[in-house]
């Protein structure tokens, strides 16, 4: 039923020449691009060929080749398999040739859509996977990301008039029900559809309630797709050929021009539509150093003979083929047809009754069809201008390079990820300002309303939480505050309070995790001062805060966050600096911490070099069930964080602990059995420190240190393990309120070393049957495919957690 993080991907290649092989690695490879937002299970659809050349020999125009597409043997191919994209790619090769697939035959144009799948309800199995279809003959196709609410009714609606599913899934309801409508609209005399494709997904959106991304495909349309987003994300990426083999960059410039909208007749932009499009915009432009420039608005109007199109729910699927991108807004519907493209904006609510009061929102779900709606059907939505983008992402950040997994490449980044994340915002000390300073153009002109706040109140869930629960401490200490922390759900669940006069910081890495925009939508409507501290630029959050700072981290693919926390941390710092910036009280501390930021990436480069050490502590873990990671004050956040990233992705019970709070009760637990993780670097807590681990060894607890002082009395007293490992880790110091950086790193190099070491799947955390000999490899896929094992699933959280 629901899906967390699905990833959708759609490529439309037209007037360019591309094989049924080529649509088939371009479907696949924007899906492996995608399969860290959901992996239990991928599909794909497209045309068999003989629709294709029907479609490809007529008129290249919008809405060429109707008559008589739908019939016959055009319904598109549907490919789906349990598992991982491999398994799809092995489904394809096997059953292709035989189904209507001829990999060398070359299509000049075509509309593939693919899809990801990660299934928080009902099990991963082929019946489950996407694409879904409208009846046995595949005249409509969809790919959903997101979840239906009321799927319920209209599944029953749509039984009751014949319809047979499936699946379990919510999303089935939504090619029925295309179909359900096309049908009630019989094709003209001479065999067009009286639709076009955008009207009948226009209807079908309007009863559609809760979160999408949908992808439409359909033999009646051959060719053309249409997308409406809602909630969860989606991009259109635009490849002109031409431009993107052009040698000069005047060139591709001057190509660039080819890459036009189309507008319809009820009058280009709507007034309301606009100013969506202008505030984010507005908003693009707040937060400072984007990642994305933006392309002037174009002059003339045309199609392009031979032009690409990618739907994608993230950059990180397109950027190897084009950087132009146009990200889309909540009902925003964009129709690919004829070689180019039109966005517009879809109306929530029914069709206008008569007196011009909405109707109910399944009026015309009644069977009446076309004569009560008719009229609304023959007034297309207007279309509304999106600026293209580029995207500043480079294909190396997707790629994992000489690294085995991306969270390995992504914990060695990090010297590199802090750096970006400081440039141009961190300033030297100087003759004109000897403590130096910090320059965040994103909320610079923000910073006197939220000085003035009530309260901060920060936001966020998972790893994004613990940033915030690092930087409490300094934001309270600079600002004076009263400083709040929030789990996402949580403020929601219990409707926390929120006031004007508050300031709620929202933190997220991917910028579009739902229970995170819930409460940015809740804070919003409260009248509160939004800031977004987000990673992924053009992001949902990133859009609707009033202001922001952009974590600037680069891509981050692993499903654990690595780079992207240390990065927060040192966000969120410089943003206690700046609040900062006129006490004087404050200045020696705030030159202190300023000092410490510009030397913190090679702190963070020499605990990276403890890689060896810390994979031989792991060794010695690898068995364990369990482990106790304690940690306070500063390191309270590290010790939660560290537990989460080996619940995460070693998939062993882990636990952080306030280690104020080890007396309260885990003390209960402590014997010679079980594995107790102490953070101990020095800072003012560091004597209560010394005492707890005291303790804990007095109960025979078996303690692995965290310390910054190798001849210190706990790192003496700490000894090995049995089988020689070190019991002792010790870290460079640093400045007291950026020692949890370069403790997390360590803490991620083990959690990333037992997940290996237990043989598991590092960047997506679930067993890995290829450690497997060969036999019981297929084995497991056997029953992976027909029967549902719990401990066979992926466990932990997709990437991007896009339903609540
Ligand atoms: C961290 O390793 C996790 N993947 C998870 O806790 C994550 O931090 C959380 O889901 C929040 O995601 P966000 O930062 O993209 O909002």
């Amino acid at each position: 039923m629901g899906k967390g993080g699905c990833g959708i991907f759609a490529y439309v290649n037209h007037g360019v020449g591309r094989s049924q092989r080529f649509i088939v690695d371009a479907l696949v490879t924007g899906l492996r691009r995608l399969e860290y937002r959901g992996y239990d299970s991928a599909g794909l659809s497209l045309d068999r060929v003989p629709s294709l050349k029907a479609a490809s020999t007529g008129s290249n125009g919008h809405g060429a080749g109707h008559g008589g597409a739908g019939q016959g043997g055009s319904a598109p191919l549907v490919f789906r398999a349990t598992g991982k994209v491999d398994a799809l790619v092995a489904c394809v090769e096997s059953t292709g040739p035989t189904s209507g697939l001829a990999w060398e035959v070359e299509l000049d144009f075509h509309a593939g859509i693919a899809h990801t799948r990660w299934a928080t309800h009902g099990p991963p199995l082929p019946k489950n996977a996407h694409p879904h279809v409208s009846d046995s003959g595949h005249a409509f196709v969809v790919v959903h990301n997101g979840i239906i609410t009321n799927h319920a009714p209209l599944r029953e609606m749509l039984q009751r008039h014949g319809f047979v599913f499936e699946s379990d899934t919510d999303t089935e309801v939504i090619p029925k029900l295309a179909k359900y409508l096309y049908d009630s609209f019989p094709p003209t005399p001479d065999n067009s559809p009286r639709l076009s494709f955008l009207q009948l997904v226009q209807l079908v959106v309007r009863e559609l309630d809760g979160a999408y991304a949908l992808i439409f495909k359909s033999s009646h349309y051959p060719g053309e797709l249409v997308a409406a987003k809602r909630g969860s994300p989606l991009l259109l990426a635009i490849r002109d050929p031409a431009a993107a083999d052009a040698a000069t960059a005047a060139a591709a410039a001057a190509a660039g021009e080819h890459l036009q909208q189309r507008s319809n007749s009820s009058g280009g932009s709507g007034g309301a539509a606009t100013g969506a499009a202008d505030g984010v915009l507005a908003t693009a432009d707040s937060h400072d150093r984007p990642a994305m420039t933006q392309r002037p608005r174009p002059g003339k109007r045309r199609r392009a003979d031979q032009i690409e199109f990618f739907l994608a729910s993230d950059a990180s699927a397109v950027i190897e083929h084009t950087k132009k991108v146009v990200v889309l807004e909540d009902d925003d519907c964009v129709h690919l047809a004829g070689g180019s493209y039109a966005v517009y904006r879809l109306q929530r609510g029914g069709p206008p009754a008569a007196d011009g009061a909405p109707a109910p929102a399944s009026a015309f779900l009644s069977g009446d069809g076309a004569d009560a709606h008719g009229g609304v059907l023959l007034n297309p939505p207007a279309t509304v201008h999106r600026v293209i983008q580029t995207l500043e992402l480079e294909v190396e950040q997707i790629m994992r390079g000489k690294w085995d997994h991306f969270m390995a490449k992504e914990i060695h980044e990090q010297p590199d990820s802090l750096r970006q994340t400081m440039r141009g915002r961190v300033i030297s000390p100087g003759p004109a300002c000897p403590a130096g300073r910090i320059q965040l153009g994103g909320i610079s002109g923000f910073v006197g309303a939220i000085r003035r706040s009530r309260r901060i109140m920060f936001i966020a869930c998972g790893s994004s939480f613990h940033g915030c629960l690092a930087v409490r401490p300094l934001v309270e200490e600079l600002t004076e505050l009263p400083v709040q922390l929030e789990l996402a759900s949580d403020f929601l669940d219990r409707r926390c309070p929120v006031f004007r006069g508050d300031t709620c910081v929202f933190v997220s890495q991917s910028g579009e995790t739902a229970d995170t925009l819930r409460a940015l939508e809740y804070a919003k409507s409260a009248g509160a001062l939004c800031v977004g501290v987000v990673n992924a630029v053009g992001s949902a959050i990133a859009r609707a805060t009033d202001c922001g700072i952009h974590i600037n981290a680069g891509a981050e693919i692993g499903v654990a966050s690595t780079k992207a926390y240390t990065s927060q941390i040192v966000s969120l710092v410089m943003m206690a600096l700046l609040l900062s910036e006129d006490s004087a009280s404050k200045a020696t501390r705030r030159a202190e911490i300023i000092a410490a930021l510009q030397t913190l990436p090679d702190a963070v480069a020499d605990v990276l070099r403890l890689d060896a050490q810390i994979r031989v502590l792991a060794t010695s873990l690898v068995k364990e069930q369990s482990m106790l990671v304690f940690g306070r004050g500063w390191n309270y956040a590290t010790a939660l964080e560290a537990a989460l990233k080996v619940k995460e992705v070693a998939l062993m019970h882990s636990e952080g602990i306030l280690a104020g709070e080890m007396k309260h009760g885990p003390l209960a637990l402590v014997d010679a059995s079980l594995p107790l993780l102490c953070v101990a670097t020095s800072d003012g807590h560091l004597a209560k420190m010394e005492s707890v681990c005291e303790q804990l060894r007095a109960r025979g607890g078996r303690i692995i240190l965290m310390v910054d002082d190798a001849r210190g009395r706990l790192a003496q007293a700490a000894g090995s393990t049995p089988d020689g490992a070190s019991r002792v880790l010790v870290v460079p110091r640093t400045v007291d309120c950026l020692q949890s950086v370069v403790n997390a790193v360590p803490l991620q190099l083990l959690a990333y070393h037992l997940t290996v070491l237990r043989g598991h799947n590092v960047d997506r955390a679930c067993p890995r049957p290829s450690v497997l000999p060969p036999c019981l490899h297929a084995l497991l896929r056997f029953y992976l495919t027909r029967m549902t094992m719990p401990h066979a699933e992926p466990r932990n959280l997709a990437k991007s957690v896009t339903v609540e």
